[in-house]
């Protein structure tokens, strides 16, 4: 296990408070959280990949009666979001879900749709939409794959899984195939480099986090003030040029991100208990977890694949060629990714609540499951939708249907993308064990805890 630079740490203990030109210099800017903001929700930076009337048409591919997008937009909207795992936009949005949006509406380029990070990076829970929380449902393959036959095109085979199930997504295998079409001044070649990497299909983080945070991404080998590592999907159109132009905006993106808290809890905790399972936590957790309130202390540990056992497909998918390559572009000037390979990151648990499935891989439904390894099921059903009535508040996440026999081969891929199999590659459920040991008291209790952070 080790640490890596403790910057919050040593804020904490007032070192750096001495100092008013660095305090200066981390105090949050409204202004730029403001713009950051603006800049996220208002603006798309890809053109167009589909056509304005794909969004409408799409439906027709369901096999099922949609409702007409031209007769009702709502119940269109609300049959689209349910269909692909997405969420209405809290912020105005043209009528669209949350990660969909207009693009090339100004300067005369051609209109259309275009997905954006919130696609992502926005979710639900209970009803309520919040930018920032990792999108748990999205089944970001129909998505692409219907939107781009409604265009009357087809999307070549893929190369790797976007995703096998509802809410993983493999993210890390779109940067990595875009890096490997550019050289190192991050011109564009004919051939793509062989960089090796294999990474699986993920659960995505929540943004809230990220101001906690020394080193980001579930590995922690990129320093979390890096503004251009969140840059990389612009590698699908944009210029070296054209990514320095849009660097400032990302700067304040970065601020805003950095700015978002999560929701509390919105059902009744027992503080009794809860405050019994603050010294469960003390006493098993807080070495990695760290605390939390207004002194709240975030260790930025780093555990070794060896102590923290779980899936190996993340930490060892990067490959040593892959990272040397990015770490000799302008992505990686500033802070260039770290060449060790350790394990995976123990993140800040604020808003953990709101996070099911757990791990990186999402491969646990519930806090209580974490917890106590027996009970994790191998192969289960996610659920159809986030509202409160699929979620679990005895065992804190989820409620799931364990599917015993592997998926019929004849069942739709719309139906077998609810069905998350732990035998996958990178799907794994092991590890993370330090709930076996102990009692079902203390672990209600450590539950409890866990609801008021
Ligand atoms: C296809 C889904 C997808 C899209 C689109 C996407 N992300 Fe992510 N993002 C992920 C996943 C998955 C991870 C975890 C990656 C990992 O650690 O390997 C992640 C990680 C991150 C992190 C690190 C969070 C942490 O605490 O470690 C940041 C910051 C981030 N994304 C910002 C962005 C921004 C900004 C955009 C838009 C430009 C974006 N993402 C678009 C899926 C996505
Ligand atoms: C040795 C360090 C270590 C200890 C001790 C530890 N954890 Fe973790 N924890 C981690 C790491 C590393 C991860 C990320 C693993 C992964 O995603 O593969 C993690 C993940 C988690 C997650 C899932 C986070 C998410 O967003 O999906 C929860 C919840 C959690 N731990 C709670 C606890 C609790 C409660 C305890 C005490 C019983 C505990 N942990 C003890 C290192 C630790």
């Amino acid at each position: 296990m080790r640490r890596r630079s403790r910057i919050r740490g040593l804020i904490a203990t007032g070192i750096l408070l001495l100092s008013p030109s660095w305090s200066f210099s981390d105090s949050p800017d409204p202004a730029a959280i403001e713009r950051g903001r603006q800049a996220l929700t208002s603006t798309g930076y890809l053109k167009p990949a589909w056509s304005e009337a794909a969004y409408g048409r799409a439906g027709a591919l369901w096999g099922q009666n949609a409702p007409a997008a031209e007769l009702s937009a709502e119940a269109y909207a609300a049959a689209f979001n349910q269909r692909y795992g997405m969420h209405s936009a809290p912020f105005p949005n043209g009528g669209l879900p949350m990660g969909l949006r207009r693009a090339g509406e100004s300067g005369g380029g051609k209109s259309g749709v275009q997905i954006d990070c919130m696609v992502c990076h926005g979710g639900s829970i209970g009803g309520t939409s919040y930018v920032g929380l990792g999108n748990s449902t999205l089944d970001l393959r129909a998505l692409l794959y219907d939107l781009t036959q409604a265009d009357n095109r087809r999307l070549p085979p893929s190369l790797f899984h976007l995703n096998t199930a509802r809410g993983t997504m493999n993210a890390g295998m779109i940067s990595v195939v875009l890096l490997s079409m550019r050289n190192s001044d991050l011109s564009m070649r004919k051939f793509p480099l062989a960089l090796g990497a294999n990474l699986p299909e993920l659960d995505v983080p929540p943004w809230w986090h990220l101001g906690r945070k020394a080193t980001m991404y579930y590995d922690g080998r990129t320093d979390a003030r890096s503004v251009r590592s969140i840059m990389q999907f612009f590698l699908a159109e944009k210029s070296l040029e054209e990514l320095k132009e849009l660097e400032p905006t990302f700067r304040d993106i970065h601020a805003y991100m950095k700015s978002l808290k999560p929701p509390k809890y919105p059902f009744t905790v027992d503080e009794v208990k809860a405050e019994r399972g603050k010294t469960v936590f003390s006493k098993n957790c807080v070495k990695c977890h760290g605390t939390y309130g207004p002194d709240g202390q975030y260790p930025n540990r780093i555990v070794e694949l060896a102590v923290i056992g779980t899936d190996p497909a993340r930490a060892h998918g990067l490959s040593d060629r892959l990272v040397a390559h990015y770490n000799t572009t302008w992505f990686a000037e500033e802070y260039p990714a770290d060449l060790e390979k350790i394990g995976y990151q123990a993140p800040p648990l604020d808003g953990i609540w709101a996070t099911a499935p757990y791990l990186h891989n999402g491969s646990v439904p519930t806090l209580a499951a974490l917890l106590k390894s027996a009970d994790r099921p191998a192969r289960f059903k996610r659920p159809p939708s986030t509202g409160f009535e699929h979620y679990d508040q005895v065992g804190v996440g989820w409620k799931f249907d364990v599917i015993t026999d592997p998926p019929s081969p004849s069942l739709p891929p719309h139906e077998a993308q609810f069905i998350y199999d732990t035998s996958r590659f990178g799907l794994g459920n092991g590890g993370h064990r330090f709930g076996d040991v102990l009692s079902d008291d203390e672990r209600a209790d450590l539950i409890e805890f866990l609801k008021t952070l």
